[in-house]
């Protein structure tokens, strides 16, 4: 119930002290009582949107309705097929008839996919008789996946093998609730797992030992064409590591985790001298279909189980790997708001829209411990679903870039928005495909998924309350009478008469367990790990110990097809070797790139300067700048642990994003040309989450609650460059106020801030003028300059406010090494420069807080 940033702060035990005694002050309860509740007495006994105990359990027990409501209808009418339609009530099976149809077939192979995909919800519900049931269930359906069905390696994977090990784990743990003991065979469920497995393994027979994307259960290869053989993803290439690695422990066959480690390993070679990983290539010959790069489809569990796997199997070259892709990320993808897709090579923009399974990654980056960043894009996805009433497929931030793209710019583009909406259906439609150019949401995790990691991690009621919004809109909009349908259309409000699996594992999953404060995975000491599709892993310590000790890797077939792999890569290496050009190396590059208006921080000042505020007090100058805990690197955390102990009967703990997040409303002012509510949702639905009048009035401090304002500077990237650069170490920033990137050699990026006398920066502050007096303007270099006097007044300067996408703190300033920036022989007609006072000029401008030494 904290509402601090930081879970783990000194006083964090007395806050739970105080709290303690107030629940028992207002309900006179003790332990005893409270978990006698009768249900009657929970009506009466909570405050909506005060989120104690009864109001939690209340929202949990509404989610298990929603899990038994779903799941019942698949039983009694999907099953034994693999969905059940949610609006027909009737089995969506798999397109028999048309084998091509990939978005059915890849993922129905005819194995009763939601009931496997199912149990681990029912582990993590504790309902033992039902588990016991299911497993039966299972193993009465099949004795071995001997299907005559084409399915996608990675969907399979995930979402088969990883349930089987899940409840697997579960099942034969005595200390879980829904532990069978003698129950249980003990293996039937792993032998299953293994037996599937098995199947997909041939996938991996290929000359370079990655796998294709698709492969026939009982035939192998038999009905693949040329399309499935030559093109597959880095995640679906790379993700089954984490899957057959943990297979690979529970059988101590290594093989499961050699021919997929393999594979994962040469998805990482494959990275650009950026340290980024193209998205989409042929398994046969590494033959590149995409160098776009990102965090969303294709790519995301590439990083999801690189983190995950470091942590599950306590493997440091793993982790490594996250590490540096990671940063990579920062470097070339970081946005304020969101990571956008880039071309490998130049770290250059490629598209103006995201797409809804990106909204993973602030969960992950929880995991990592970034949350400083995994909060503002978070919000991102927040504001889609306040706008959408769901996260679309894909959605795009930029629509005048698009416009302006596709040379399409009708006179209802000149519109200013209000007058758009009132254009009727066409122009709905219109632009629909601008904003939302996929337009459906099939009731994806990833949002919820990340709203649950955030909330673990922060205790901020801010995340429950979203929380409480999906609950409603899950019944109100979304519920079916045989479950729960995805939106086809979410601008017209069709309905999908589909419910996919992951429904039921993870959406359902990870809302439960958002208000299951005491869910025993809450509160071991195993290491659990979702995996990416919601089942949670586990690695004993026993088990660890036997795979040390009598794992084996015998299979002949596989060993000698690894080394034949390892030669084939030796082949590969030595031709490019020989074909790669050099041009470019040694040679010490300067790029720089102006960010068009929308794509980055900061808007032109004109169009600023017509908006006004919104929530922006402009007299107020003593506005404390809280939020400087989300946004500085060095967040320091007791400073906002604020409780009201003197005001009997008020709530001790305010939600800290509510009270103190001074850019909580930038997103949808930064996006308000591409932030468009649908029209159906436009009378009747709610206000923005964070605006919901019981939850604001309970959880806002008055006394902090205000926004910074928006920045009216324009703001530019710079891209410095090396080609035999080797890994930069992240910038970090530790409370000294000057960064010295002493070493250079590689890529920086840092983002420059053009400042004038009365503009807004990006601090939300107004910009001091003192700066601007007798400013050094010879520049040492460039003969081009205006230097008829030394000193002057500019109108305008620049500021460093970010580097490798990490925010720099107001005050401090970055020395970079002279003769790194300036090789010989010199270019004078280069935009980079230098002053008498050792300050970077950029085209004549000093740039007031770096320095060359
Ligand atoms: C699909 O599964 C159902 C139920 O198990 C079975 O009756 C049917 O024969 C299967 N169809 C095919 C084409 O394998
Ligand atoms: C591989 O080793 C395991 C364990 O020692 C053994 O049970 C199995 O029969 C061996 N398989 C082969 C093909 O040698
Ligand atoms: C980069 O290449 C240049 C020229 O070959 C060399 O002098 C320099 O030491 C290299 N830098 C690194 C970091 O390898
Ligand atoms: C902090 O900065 C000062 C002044 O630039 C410098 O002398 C000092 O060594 C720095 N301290 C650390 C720990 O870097
Ligand atoms: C700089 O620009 C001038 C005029 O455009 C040109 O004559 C000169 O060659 C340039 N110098 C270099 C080093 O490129």
């Amino acid at each position: 119930m904290s509402s601090r940033i930081c879970q783990i702060v000194k006083n964090f035990f007395i806050i739970f002290i105080i709290l303690t005694t107030f629940f028992q002050n207002t309900y006179g309860l003790d332990t005893a009582k409270q978990k006698s509740f009768s249900s009657s007495d929970e009506q009466d006994n909570y405050l909506e949107f005060t989120f104690t105990k009864p109001e939690l359990k209340h929202y949990r027990d509404k989610v298990e309705q929603f899990f038994t409501f779903a799941l019942d209808n698949y039983l009694s009418k999907g099953y034994p097929y693999d969905e059940i339609r949610p609006l027909s009530c009737v089995p969506k099976t798999r397109n028999f008839g048309n084998l091509n149809d990939l978005v059915t077939n890849d993922v129905l192979g005819n194995f009763t996919i939601t009931l496997l995909d199912s149990l681990t919800t029912i582990a993590v519900l504790g309902d033992r008789q039902r588990m016991k049931e299911l497993v039966n269930l299972v193993l009465d359906t099949f004795d071995d996946f001997a299907i005559d069905s084409t399915v996608q390696v990675f969907e399979t994977s995930i979402r088969i093998i990883g349930s089987l090990m899940s409840t697997h784990l579960y099942i034969t743990d005595p200390r879980k609730r829904v532990y069978l003991g003698d129950e249980y065979d003990g293996e039937s469920l792993l032998l299953l797992a293994k037996d599937i497995a098995d199947r997909l393994l041939p996938a991996y027979m290929t000359k370079t030992g990655l796998p294709v994307s698709r492969i026939n259960l009982l035939t192998r290869f038999k009905e693949l064409t040329v399309e499935f053989l030559n093109e597959n993803n880095a995640a679906g290439m790379a993700s089954p590591m984490f899957e057959f690695t943990m297979l690979s422990y529970l059988t101590n066959d290594m093989k499961y985790e050699r021919i997929t480690r393999y594979a994962f390993d040469k998805i990482w070679d494959m990275r650009s001298p950026l340290d980024l990983i193209p998205m989409s290539f042929n398994p046969q010959d590494r033959r590149l279909y995409s160098t776009m790069t990102g965090v969303g489809a294709s790519i995301d569990s590439f990083f999801e189980y690189a983190l995950k796997g470091s942590i599950l199997f306590d493997d440091d070259s793993l982790y490594e790997i996250w590490d540096t892709a990671y940063n990579a990320l920062k470097v070339n993808c970081r946005g304020d708001w969101l990571y956008y897709n880039v071309d490998t090579h130049s770290g250059q923009l490629m598209t103006y829209w995201i797409d809804a399974l990106s909204g993973f990654f602030p969960g992950l980056q929880t995991l990592s411990g970034d949350l400083e960043d995994a909060i503002p894009k978070h919000l991102l996805f927040m504001n889609l679903w306040d706008t959408f009433g769901g996260i679309p497929e894909r959605w795009s931030f930029d629509i005048s870039n698009i416009i302006s793209a596709s040379k399409t710019s009708s006179p209802y583009d000149q519109l200013p928005k209000y007058q758009k909406m009132e254009q009727g259906k066409e122009s709905q439609e219109t632009l629909r495909k601008r904003n939302i150019p996929l337009e459906w949401y099939p009731l994806r995790p990833e949002f919820i998924e990340s709203t649950y990691f955030l909330y673990r991690a922060t205790k901020d009621p801010f995340y429950l309350n979203i929380g409480v919004r999906i609950i409603k809109d899950l019944e109100e909009r979304f519920m079916g009478p045989c479950g729960f349908s995805g939106i086809q259309n979410l601008y017209s409000g069709e309905k999908q008469d589909r419910m996919e699996s992951f429904v039921l594992s993870e959406t359902l999953k990870y809302l439960y367990l958002l208000f299951d404060e005491d869910n025993e995975i809450h509160s071991t000491r195993d290491n659990v790990i979702f995996s990416t599709e919601g089942h949670p892993l586990w690695l004993r310590p026993d088990i660890k110990r036997r795979y040390k000790m009598e794992s084996y890797f015998n299979d002949t077939t596989w060993i000698n097809h690894l080394q034949m792999c390892e030669t084939e890569e030796i082949q590969y290496l030595e031709r490019m070797n020989n074909e790669g050009s050099d041009a470019e190396k040694g040679f010490f590059q300067f790029a720089k790139r102006l960010l068009s208006v929308s794509t980055e921080s900061s808007s032109s000042s004109s169009k600023e300067e017509e908006k006004g505020s919104r929530i922006i007090n402009d007299d107020d100058q003593d506005k404390i700048v809280v939020s400087n805990i989300l946004s500085s690197p060095s967040p320091q955390c007791t400073k906002y642990a604020i409780f009201k102990s003197d005001e009997p009967n008020t709530w001790l703990t305010y939600s800290n994003i509510l009270s103190h997040y001074d850019q909580l409303f930038e997103i949808s002012h930064r996006y308000e040309d591409t932030l468009i509510q649908p029209k159906i949702l436009m009378e009747n639905y709610y206000l923005p989450m964070a605006l919901e009048p019981k939850f604001y009035n309970v959880w806002a401090d008055p006394k902090y609650s205000q926004s910074r304002r928006q920045a009216t500077t324009i703001a530019m990237d710079l891209i410095f460059m090396s080609m035999n650069g080797t890994y930069l170490p992240p910038i970090k920033f530790d409370g000294n106020s000057t960064i010295r990137c002493s070493t250079f050699q590689g890529r920086r990026k840092i983002r420059l801030e053009k400042i004038a006398p009365r503009l807004i920066d990006s601090y939300g502050d107004i910009v001091d003028t003192s700066a601007f007096q007798e400013v050094q303007r010879k520049d040492v270099y460039n003969t081009g300059c205006d230097t008829t006097a030394e000193l002057y007044t500019p109108s305008s300067l620049y500021r460093a406010v970010k580097i490798d996408g990490v925010d720099i703190p107001k005050g401090y300033r970055l020395e970079l090494p002279h003769d790194e920036l300036f090789v010989e022989p010199r270019d004078e007609n280069s935009s980079l420069g230098l002053n008498y006072e050792n300050q970077m000029m950029l085209q004549c401008i000093p740039v007031i807080n770096i320095y060359v030494k």
